[in-house]
């Protein structure tokens, strides 16, 4: 290796990698580049670059050095994990169909690409081939058996083909923090088959004892509570309608048409892939992080997203609902768009890993029954058994620019509508870091 002043490249490089595992970017960015024109040659460096800029939400830069280390390195077997970072950067662009093939491209490279594996899955399950997802990441193991990504992602496949049983004893590996409230969900769903009630209800009060504060844990706490006749013991929230609230975006000086136009051109001008997923009938959302899109106009309503949280947040300062006082202190805003054609409806489903969600509606069809389009809330939905036993529904009205956050935990649907309009909704989580 060449030497550049006292430090050889390879020390120079190990000081890049260390400052990057320490998130230290901005140290990474005030000299990488100058490394990189000494030793144009070092990919590795170059894949840091394009790592810390994706970090910092240059996602265009970033795939742009990716995919001209990939062009100058064809074939290279040593930059598989290049090819797997690429795939990883698609996925999180929402561009699924081009994650896959970078992942199954790193794959051929080296056949022990463990985080290919894990992005393979990742985008087949996006797509809804949960079969194929459970296939990718049994493969994975394979090579590393305790994976803890593969193990909960395997679980969340496996949930999600509805086969309880395997999906509760795969998370039951994982210590995910998300992993105790899918268990716990399994188990609930698989009452009607070999679950017995005792070793349900045991896990949940076993979680309830260790104060989490979950929205799917919540949300199973109140629904079994209604369906048992039993007392609720959640501490996530005890009162969730109370949390409801409607806010006009059209009174804030930064919101009108003019910038829902903007927002959606810019959707429509980049390349997010476009899912469809069983509760959606007759329309799209999607896939990843909206607020991923270097898009000025998507940007300019996620500060105004930001200053809704805050009032939401100040609003209910005085509640004891875990879910107020345990706030988290930092969190991610990850955001989607439902594109809903003539009747549609979305079904009815809660946000499970979120904390507080949203609804942001930038267009929507003009009513012609009473809550066309509207939003319902209720306390009983998704696949759960309800034993015909009455679950509290609340509808909110809805009119163009509103906005209604409300605690992740509740399920909520809408009001299917036949006109020939489309409802176009940009919804969000707040997701704890
Ligand atoms: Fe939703």
């Amino acid at each position: 290796m060449s030497k550049k002043g006292n430090r050889s490249e390879q020390e120079e490089l190990d000081n890049f990698i260390a400052l990057y595992n320490q998130k230290k970017f901005e140290k990474i960015l005030n000299s990488i580049e100058s490394f990189i024109k000494e030793f144009p040659k070092n990919f590795h460096a170059r894949n840091i670059f394009a790592l810390t800029l994706k970090s910092q939400g240059r996602f265009e830069e970033s795939k742009k050095i990716f995919l001209e280390i990939i062009k100058n390195n064809i074939r290279n077997p040593n930059i598989a994990y290049v090819y797997t970072n690429t795939g990883n950067l698609f996925y999180d662009l929402g561009q699924v169909d081009q994650a896959i093939t970078f992942h199954k491209a790193s794959i051929q490279l080296n056949p022990k690409s463990i985080n290919s594996f894990l992005g393979l899955g990742l985008g087949f399950s996006n797509q809804g081939d949960n079969e194929k997802a459970v296939r990718a990441f049994k493969k994975g193991l394979e090579i590393d058996q305790n994976n803890e990504n593969l193990l909960y992602n395997l679980a969340t496949s496996l949930r999600k083909l509805e086969r309880y049983k395997e999906a509760a004893k795969c998370y039951s590996k994982t210590i995910n923090p998300l992993s105790k409230s899918y268990q716990l969900e399994c188990l609930y769903l698989d009452l009607e088959n070999d679950t017995s009630y005792e070793e349900f209800n045991n896990f949940l009060d076993k979680l309830n004892t260790q104060n989490n504060y979950n929205p799917l844990i919540a949300s199973i706490n109140t629904h079994s509570s209604i369906r048992f006749e039993k007392k609720n013991k959640c501490n996530f929230i005890k009162k969730p309608f109370d949390y409801i609230r409607k806010e006009k975006l059209f009174e804030n000086k930064n919101f009108d048409e003019d910038l829902i136009n903007k927002v959606l051109q810019d959707f429509e001008g980049s390349n997010i892939s476009r899912k469809t997923q069983s509760l959606l009938n007759k329309g799209f959302q999607s896939s990843g992080n909206i607020f991923n899109l270097e898009s000025l106009a998507i940007q300019k309503l996620k500060n105004i997203i930001e200053e809704k949280i805050l009032e939401y947040r100040d609003f209910y300062k005085s509640s004891s609902e875990g879910f107020i006082k345990n706030w988290p202190k930092k969190y991610t805003i990850y955001g989607w768009l439902i594109i809903m054609n003539e009747g549609g409806n979305l079904s009815s489903h809660i946000h499970k890993e979120g904390w507080l969600s949203s609804s942001i509606y930038l267009k929507r069809p003009k009513k012609v029954d009473k809550n066309d389009g509207d939003i319902k809330f209720s306390l009983h939905g998704g696949n759960y058994v309800g034993d015909s036993k009455e679950f509290p529904e609340k509808i909110i009205n809805i009119d163009q620019g509103d906005m209604v956050m409300f605690p992740s935990s509740i399920f909520h649907s809408t009001i299917p509508f036949d006109l020939n309009e489309q409802r176009i909704t940009l919804a969000f989580d707040i997701l704890p870091k």
